[in-house]
């Protein structure tokens, strides 16, 4: 299940969603997806149901941030959806991620990895002391946001891939870095900050890559999808 690159799906209809997803139709490995806020506020569970039924695997990335009560029965909720993967913000404390973990965990003890967000890969370490007012380095935020997660019991967190070893160190090799903020070496930066190539981020420690951009707004997705994989995963094209 470990490594693979995670299609960000940040599309604001199911019509735009399926008219890129067309362009993957006679691919025999389905490409694993996130629907974030956007697509979801837009279409709501039905989406995540067809994505299920397409046959592919999906990232809810709704980063849930509330009180406890409320993020436990809202997990309830989104368990019932059959995702693979979702997440929180880890600044939502060790006690909402254990509400969390507790509400997406089903009657028969199983559950779809749960993993936090710990500084958003936009954020830059200077905007979190001036505007967030978190005094500590951005690696000592993220490595402690870490191991909240990881007492909290979630399986691992979303990172910049500059940080994967960094987290790794704090959490241990299991504990899984899902990186967004991936470019390839030739392309535009938009608003990510951290950021770095597929390539690298295999190599510094990532068990999955979330890209966005770089495949959505590609000329050609498919081809973009193809060298993330290459570039990422090579193994995995091999079986496929
Ligand atoms: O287009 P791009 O590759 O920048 O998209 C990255 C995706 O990962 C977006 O959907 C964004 O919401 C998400 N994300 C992120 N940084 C985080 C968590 C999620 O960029 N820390």
């Amino acid at each position: 299940m470990k490594n693979d690159v995670i299609i960000a799906c940040d599309f604001g209809s199911a019509k735009e969603a399926f008219e890129f997803l067309d362009l993957f139709a006679r691919e025999e490995r389905k490409p694993f997806l996130k629907i974030g806020m956007e697509l979801y506020y837009a279409e709501g569970p039905e989406m995540v149901r067809e994505l299920k039924r397409r046959g592919h695997r999906i990232f809810l990335d709704l980063k849930l941030h509330d009180i406890p009560n409320t993020v436990r029965r809202t997990m309830q909720v989104l368990s019932r959806l059959d995702v693979d993967m979702t997440n929180v913000h880890a600044a939502g404390t060790i006690d909402m991620m254990r509400a969390a973990r507790e509400g997406l965990t089903r009657p028969d003890g199983t559950r779809p990895l749960l993993i936090a967000v710990t500084q958003l890969t936009s954020t830059s370490q200077e905007r979190m002391q001036r505007e967030l007012l978190v005094d500590a380095s951005i690696d000592e935020a993220i490595a402690h946001y870490a191991r909240n997660a990881r007492e909290a019991g979630l399986d691992g967190v979303v990172c910049s891939p500059l940080e994967a070893s960094l987290v790794k160190a704090a959490c241990g090799p299991e504990f899984l870095a899902v990186t967004p903020g991936i470019r390839f070496a030739d392309a535009a930066t938009d608003d990510q900050v951290r950021i770095t190539t597929p390539a690298r981020a295999r190599e510094i420690g990532s068990d999955f890559i979330v890209v966005g951009r770089p495949i959505t707004a590609a000329a050609d997705p498919l081809a973009a999808w193809r060298r993330c994989l290459n570039e990422f995963c090579p193994e995995t094209l091999k079986n496929a």
